[in-house]
């Protein structure tokens, strides 16, 4: 009778905040003959039942890599498709994901995007901004690297203006000129199609991150392989740079 009670209390915590690098879209399409848009449409998909999942694990977190800075590279097709999906998805899920306690933000450089899906974002984020169930924060036009290049600047103009002392920027007071500050730094980051590298995403807040990689494409991503991803996770353990004893 105590035994479950007993391992429940020792039973590792789970994710508090969970970070996806959504890879493979291209790939599936390809595998079947078909435009790489299409591939990212089914994604969509799956977004919708990872977002749906999180709620039921009882994530706090949840940030998607949506769109890198890297990613204007690509043909301008690829690019106006995948900021068409956006625009519907915003409009199709929206309601749904205020009314299910879900807070959306946005992390990137907004000057890239069209004023219309600034606009959509900004809107979305005042109309869910009191939510807490669950916090989606997508990362689009997203760079890590330009995210701490941005937080460097903004604490150099304080130096220059004598507003603050060097010996005084610390790690605290860099990841609080982030872009995600008041967000805690993910307990896992997770990316699908088999690539194993971070491709730019959150690398000053993965530092202590545990990374899972997962061979299927995003499309095929289900709500079950997230649930692996978190037992897996709460398997591993996690020591900080600690002797783990
Ligand atoms: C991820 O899928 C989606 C975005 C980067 C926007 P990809 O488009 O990178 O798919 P692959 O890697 O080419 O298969
Ligand atoms: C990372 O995937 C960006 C997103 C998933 C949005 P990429 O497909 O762009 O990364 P690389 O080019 O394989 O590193
Ligand atoms: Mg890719």
């Amino acid at each position: 009778m105590s035994q479950p009670v007993v391992s429940q209390a020792l039973a590792p915590s789970p994710p508090r905040h969970i970070a996806i690098i959504m890879d493979g879209n291209g790939r599936w399409a390809k595998a079947r003959g078909l435009p790489r848009n299409l591939g990212h449409r089914q994604g969509i998909d799956t977004v919708r039942d990872v977002v749906r999942a999180c709620r039921t694990l009882r994530i706090e977190y949840l940030t998607l890599y949506a769109f890198s800075s890297e990613n204007w590279k690509r043909p301008e097709t690829e690019v106006a498709g995948l900021m068409e999906l956006l625009r519907l998805f915003i409009r199709r899920e929206l309601d749904d994901l205020w009314r299910n306690g879900v807070r959306i933000r946005m992390i990137g450089d907004r000057s890239k995007l069209a004023p219309d899906i600034m606009q959509l974002i900004t809107d979305a984020e005042h109309k869910t901004r009191d939510n807490r169930t669950l916090t989606l924060t997508i990362a689009l036009s997203y760079g890590g690297q330009d995210e701490i290049v941005a937080a460097c600047r903004r604490l150099a103009e304080q130096v220059a203006a004598g507003k603050l002392q060097p010996a005084e920027i610390t790690p605290d007071l860099l990841a609080a000129n982030l872009e995600t500050a008041g967000i805690p730094d993910p307990d896992l980051v997770i990316r699908t199609s088999g690539e194993q590298r971070l491709s730019n995403f959150l690398l000053w807040q993965s530092a202590y991150s545990e990374l899972i990689f997962v061979d299927k494409l995003w499309p095929d991503f289900s709500a079950q392989d997230l649930a692996g991803a978190v037992e897996e996770f709460q398997r591993r353990e996690r020591r900080y740079g600690g002797s783990g004893e």
